[in-house]
């Protein structure tokens, strides 16, 4: 089993890092040979996207004929994607959504022609469904009767990674970390990772034994 393993907080020690990093602990009790391919966004973030890669992505035409090496970095990313047979994500919300170094991820890999079709119905993805755990940490609460802010973070991520065609998401959200004190930390997460649903994963891992 091939893990994808993405972090996107720009600090070292942090809450969505303790997350990803824990739920991927829990994929390799159920999977222990899994391999883990690292995508650690926030310590070498992507550039944001160059003219020439706008320029291809502009119309049909340009898509046909990609300016030379505009796709390269994008080609890589999209490929440790179709290598992937689980990907986790660690994002934190900043301002209310994913932060800039996932945005960045995105508008690499989704691409229509290669990860998804546009269709008069909208886009349809091109890539198989795999499934992608999601370790949100907020330092503010954004679900449930405390919330009080607006979550602009699952609706779009979810309806980004489903536009390529992954489906099975779990989200894994850790809140108002800016309240949870230092020692309180590990036992918030671990609460967090107790409710994965890891049912889907050991089918994947009992198909490939
Ligand atoms: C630029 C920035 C914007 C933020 N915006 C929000 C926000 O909209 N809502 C929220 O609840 N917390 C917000 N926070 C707080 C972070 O979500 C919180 O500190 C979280 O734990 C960060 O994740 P990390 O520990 O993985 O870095 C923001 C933090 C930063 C740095």
């Amino acid at each position: 089993m091939n893990i994808l393993h993405i972090d996107s907080s720009p600090r070292p020690k942090s809450h969505s890092r303790e997350l990803s990093a824990a739920i991927v602990k829990k994929l390799l009790q159920v999977a222990p040979d899994a391999s883990i391919r690292r995508r650690d966004l926030g310590a070498d973030p992507l550039p944001h996207a160059t003219a020439d890669y706008a320029d291809t992505l502009s119309s049909p035409a340009t898509l046909a004929a990609p300016l030379k090496g505009a796709l390269d970095l994008a080609e890589t990313l999209i490929r440790e994607v179709e290598a992937a047979d689980v990907i986790v994500i660690g994002t934190p919300m900043h301002n209310f959504t994913i932060p800039s170094v996932l945005k960045a991820w995105i508008d690499q890999v989704l691409r229509v022609g290669r990860t998804m079709e546009s269709t008069p119905a909208g886009k349809v993805g091109m890539l198989p469904d795999r499934p992608v755990f999601i370790g949100v940490a907020s330092g503010g609460v954004f679900t449930g009767q405390r919330g009080n802010q607006p979550d602009f973070l699952t609706p779009y991520l979810t309806l980004a990674l489903n536009s390529i065609g992954l489906k099975a998401l779990q989200f894994l959200p850790l809140q108002a970390t800016a309240f949870i004190e230092e020692g309180q930390a590990a036992l918030a997460s671990e609460k967090v990772i107790d409710a994965i649903d890891l049912t889907v994963v050991r089918e994947l891992r009992d198909v490939a034994a």
